[in-house]
């Protein structure tokens, strides 16, 4: 297995591995030691079945089924099966679906910097995608390393959020698009309460801990919180800490949501683009659940 840097601060290409074949104990724990180190890896021409893709992503703990059983099987269930995420503009019968089908408009959802449920009490430690379709304009996923962001926050903005919180809130962006999703749907995780900085286990750096999920600071007035979660996202998105990968079918890429951020790209939502997705949980908690009542705030309504 060899492992190339992508960018000099985080990301790397793997080849000279067959991720369809079994792979041994040395060789999951190579790729976990590799992720620690890089945050994310891109393992080129792999084509990874549905299947695959779920034997592959068990090696590395339990994957996520809440997100479709609460969330995205109430309007899409066409790969029929909780532990993957339909991560396409397409619908049941396989055509492009509708732009305005809540199945394209989760990919506009998804252009907001963010770690997947990180909303979530537990969160997921790893996204593994592998790519089937893809579009030759737009369409990319840039990943960002929260490592490298905090190395190079400004000082008096670091010691600042040192003892600070955020609120992290499952349909944050989703509500200030105006997506319109309904009450139940809202409610489906409890915001969670974290600390904005915390230290990767893998690596042992400190890494700002914020994404556009955070709803609010919980020791600051609702404006001021709003202004700083802002100005750490920017400071995340710059582009020394950035990496923008442009899919080809049969990549699969696994990243460490517990140190990077993600979005994705725009493209043209007439053409079939489509990823498949698995999640590993987390097995460290939050520092708890919180009253959606008390703690999201309500600046547009639901439909
Ligand atoms: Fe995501």
């Amino acid at each position: 297995m060899k492992v190339e840097p992508i960018t000099p601060v985080f990301a790397a290409r793997v080849t000279g591995i067959d991720l369809k074949a079994p792979l041994s104990e040395e060789q999951i724990r190579a790729i976990g030691a590799a992720c620690d180190e890089h945050g994310m890896l891109v393992f080129p021409d792999q084509h990874l079945s549905t299947e695959e893709l779920v034997v592959y992503g068990r090696h590395f703990g339990p994957i996520d089924t809440t997100l479709q059983t609460r969330l995205m099987n109430k309007f899409q269930t066409r790969l029929g099966n909780d532990e993957v995420s339909d991560i396409s503009n397409l619908a049941v019968s396989g055509e492009v679906a509708p732009r305005e089908h809540p199945q394209a408009v989760m990919n506009v959802g998804n252009r907001f910097w963010h770690s997947d449920r990180s909303f979530a009490d537990l969160p997921d430690r790893y996204s593994i995608w592998s790519a089937f379709q893809v579009v030759d304009e737009g369409g990319e996923t840039d990943f960002a390393d929260l490592r490298a962001a905090y190395d190079t926050l400004d000082p008096v903005l670091k010691d600042f959020i040192a003892d600070k919180h955020g609120v992290f809130y499952s349909h944050n962006t989703r509500d200030w698009l105006c997506i319109g999703d309904s009450n139940d749907e809202r409610h489906a995780y409890p915001p969670v309460k974290w600390p904005m900085v915390r230290t990767h286990p893998g690596s042992k750096r400190k890494l700002i801990w914020c994404d556009s999920k955070v709803c609010r600071v919980v020791e600051l007035s609702l404006p001021e919180g709003r202004a700083i979660i802002h100005e750490l996202i920017e400071h995340i998105g710059e582009e020394r800490h950035r990496y923008r990968h442009a899919w080809r079918p049969g990549d699969l890429v696994m990243v460490d949501n517990r140190c990077t951020l993600h979005r994705g790209r725009r493209f043209d939502l007439s053409l079939p683009r489509e990823l498949r997705r698995v999640e590993i949980v987390d097995d460290v908690p939050s520092l708890g659940e919180l009253s959606w009542e008390e703690w999201v705030p309500q600046p547009y309504a639901a439909a």
